[in-house]
């Protein structure tokens, strides 16, 4: 159901990808700045094709009937509504603009609190880490950031390889994760709900499956994510997933990825330590489950070629499903 809920959301724009129905007060700023832009050039657009009409409507005359060139008002005509209102308009979209982009604390250059995420772009995905709290307390995760509902969350954005861009549309404007600098935004949600991001600057041949999910949480259920996402992986809870976890630490998978409270603690791929409570897969380019995590394993290069996640290729049938069925279980 969430793959779907997730699409038809996206498609309205309630909880989804879209910079109409703003889900903070940062976008709601984005908005209503481009609300007024329009309105106010759809008005000068309105005003500019009457004055066309009426010159191409007006009735032709000679010298004698019109008098000369430059009489009556025409020359204050030209001043005024050639010159002085557009000045005034283009002052008053400028301040506006200027106001509204202030209002938002980022690349304030070191001075600032320390943010509570850090972001890490990769060819092809999002590595979140927080960073509040004590360092055995900090979270990793991947291509989804939960915040609580109501409360600004600073977020510094870097990356590893090339400039990726941090664009949550619901939530806030854009802000690119450049190599080698430290770039912030602050992101406030107002209201619960899964709001849909993606990578805005191309990055290579994925760029397009770059996908960030930020899910936004009563401060409850945020804190009870947190404390989910701070404890070791879940035990095996069967036969089969206890052969699932054997596998993942016997085979490639352990050469990329940790699972903390297991062996596996390689650092190229997403942290799968919770791996079960993700919405989505492949930097959010499949929902998660079953079907598409067998899929991934196996045909990963087929279904985003590029990516750095092989194909693993070395397992029977069952073998495959014990492993999904031991990762399906990282909740
Ligand atoms: Cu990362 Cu486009």
């Amino acid at each position: 159901m969430m793959p779907i809920a997730l699409f038809l959301s996206t498609v309205t724009g309630t909880n989804g990808q879209s910079t109409l129905f703003p889900g903070g007060p940062a976008a709601a700023k984005l908005s209503h700045l481009s609300w007024f832009v329009l309105i106010l050039f759809l008005i000068v657009s309105l005003v500019m094709w009457a004055l066309i009409a009426l010159v191409a409507t007006r009735p032709r005359g000679n010298f004698e009937e019109h008098g000369p060139v430059n009489a009556g008002g025409g020359q204050n005509f030209i001043v005024f509504g050639g010159f002085t209102i557009p000045a005034i308009i283009l002052a008053v979209v400028f301040i506006t603009g200027l106001s509204a982009t202030s209002a938002f604390p980022v690349h304030d250059g070191g001075t600032h609190m320390p943010a509570q995420i850090r972001l890490m772009g990769h060819q092809w995905w999002w590595h979140v880490r927080y960073v509040e709290g004590e360092l055995d307390q900090r979270v990793l995760t991947a291509n989804e950031i939960h915040i609580p509902v109501g409360r600004p969350v600073d977020i510094d954005l870097e990356s590893v390889d090339v400039i990726h861009s941090f664009w949550v549309p619901t939530l806030h404007g854009k802000v690119d994760l450049v190599p080698g600098q430290v770039n912030r935004i602050r992101i406030e949600a107002d209201h619960p709900g899964v709001f849909r991001g993606q990578c805005a600057e191309y990055c290579g041949a994925q760029h397009a499956h770059m996908i960030l999910l930020v899910v936004a949480q009563t401060p409850e259920e945020f804190q009870n994510w947190l404390s989910a996402q701070r404890a070791p992986a879940a035990d095996p809870a069967t036969p089969q997933q206890a052969h699932g976890r054997d596998l993942f630490l016997s085979r490639a998978c352990v050469v990329c990825h940790t699972i903390r409270g297991t062996g596996a603690a390689a650092t190229v791929g997403p942290d799968l330590t919770h791996i079960g409570s993700r919405i989505g897969i492949a930097s959010n380019m499949l929902s998660n489950d079953d079907a598409n995590l067998a899929a991934w394993v196996t045909h990963a290069q087929s279904l985003k070629p590029q990516s750095a996640m092989p194909n693993v290729t070395q397992f029977t049938g069952q073998e495959l499903r014990d492993l999904v069925a031991y990762l399906r279980n990282l909740r």
